[in-house]
């Protein structure tokens, strides 16, 4: 049967088949390899309202439980990021004498631990029981559920609407888009504003960052496909603004529809989009066919790097980099272990092709010729780290947006 749209039921096109794949999060131990979990990894996007999303859903418990190891506050830039955001939803959203603010997809706390910590209203919905009790242990009201409509509509009637909701990169993360985005509708009082911020479609293409594509990566936005969506929902879009996480992301300001002037760069980004024939698909046939070469070209760098008895190691165990290491067969005998800073990740193995994580001491401990950055969306942060590595003789590979060395 053909797959239809998550968003207007419209019959969507696949463009790009990574094959079978393991979840991006499933690091595992020898005990569970014969049971592991594949699924086809196909993204197609709809001819009709644009957006671009998975073909095949794994469930959501699946992905999103107690098992769940990727921490917000893992990343300094990602912290500070959110620090800035509660400092500007503070600043001029919140001005009700006894505000409420509720994020969607609230994880260990890294952004509403500001509110608890300035005495504010607020409630995190977090499924993943591994984050939501670190957001618990920093005093975060957390509730371990799956955000949905209905839960808004009982969030409203126990404590009245909310100024402002927050989700960042986890709209991308949800199948049910309606129930959410409803969910928000009900939330929102007049006068509130949604933040919703996801990874940007266009910049995926522009950087040919195809490993941003894996399960927990339901929908990949652009300022079209939100505002179709929003709209479904009596929601506006009434600013976007670009931020420079996550291989480059967009934020949508949202308000009940109607209610507030919409900023002349939001009709601007429209006709942009528009005019660059992003949803073309010339566009998405010549995407995939850079996610070839660019994959092709890096197992051939790795292979005579072996040839040469160059070891190489891998730079952070991310969720992205299981789908360049699943869809190229980059195997152990190519790199050696992966170096991550996440203990829950320390001694298991990647998804699917089973590479060893080790902690950052090990890498530390024995400097190797050269560390291929699964972690690109963070190169800045990373390097800033590491200048002990680049004096030793050490040497970054990278793939997105192409093969290089820097
Ligand atoms: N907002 C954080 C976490 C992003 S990871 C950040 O930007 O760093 C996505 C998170 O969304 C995960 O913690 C996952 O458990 C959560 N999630 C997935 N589906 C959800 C849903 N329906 N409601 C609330 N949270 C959800
Ligand atoms: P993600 O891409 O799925 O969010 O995972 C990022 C992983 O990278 C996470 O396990 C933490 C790890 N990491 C490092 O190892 N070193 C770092 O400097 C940073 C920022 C993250
Ligand atoms: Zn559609």
């Amino acid at each position: 049967m053909a797959h239809t749209c998550r968003a207007c039921a419209s019959p969507t096109e696949c463009f790009i088949d990574f094959g079978r794949m393991p979840l991006a999060n499933g690091f595992l131990t020898p005990d569970q390899f014969a049971d592991e979990y594949f699924f086809d990894l196909q993204a197609g996007y709809c001819p009709h309202c644009t957006l671009v999303q998975l073909i095949e859903q794994p469930n959501r418990e699946r992905m999103f439980n107690e098992r769940y190891p990727f921490f917000s506050a893992s990343s300094s830039r990602m912290s500070a990021h959110f620090s800035a955001i509660a400092r500007d939803l503070l600043a001029r959203h919140l001005a009700t004498p006894d505000p409420l603010v509720v994020e969607i997809g609230s994880n260990d706390g890294t952004l509403l631990r500001h509110f608890a910590e300035a005495g504010i209203r607020h409630i995190g919905f977090e499924p993943s029981a591994s984050v939501a009790a670190a957001a618990s242990a920093r005093s975060v009201n957390t509730l371990r559920r799956f955000f949905d409509a209905d839960l808004a509509g009982q969030v409203v009637a126990a404590h009245g609407p909310a100024d402002a909701v927050i989700a960042a990169n986890a709209l991308s993360h949800v199948a049910d888009l309606h129930s959410v985005v409803a969910g928000i509708r009900t939330l929102l009082a007049p006068a509130g504003i949604a933040v919703i911020e996801d990874p940007y479609w266009a910049e995926v293409v522009e950087q040919t960052a195809f490993d941003q594509i894996y399960d927990e990566h339901a929908s990949y936005f652009t300022l079209t496909s939100v505002t179709a969506l929003f709209a479904q929902h009596d929601l506006e879009v009434i600013d976007v603004v670009p931020q420079p996480v996550h291989g480059g992301s967009l934020r949508y300001l949202i308000a009940p529809a109607g209610q507030r002037p919409s900023a002349g760069r939001v009709a601007d980004l429209l006709a942009r989009e528009r005019a660059s024939g992003l949803h073309l698909p010339a566009t998405f046939a010549a995407f995939r066919d850079r996610v070839t070469a660019n994959g092709e070209q890096l197992v051939a760098r790795l292979q005579d790097l072996r040839r040469r008895r160059q070891r190489v190691v891998g730079y952070g165990a991310t969720s992205k980099s299981t789908t360049v290491i699943n869809r190229f067969g980059i195997t152990s005998d190519l790199v050696e272990f992966i170096s991550d800073t996440t203990p829950a990740k320390h001694g298991t193995f990647t998804p699917g092709a089973h590479i060893p994580v080790r902690s950052h001491a090990e890498f530390a401990a024995a400097y190797p010729d050269w560390a291929l950055l699964f972690l690109w969306n963070h190169a800045a942060e990373v390097r800033a780290k590491e200048p002990a590595f680049t004096a030793a003789g050490g040497r970054w590979l990278g793939y997105v947006p192409a093969v290089r060395d820097f």
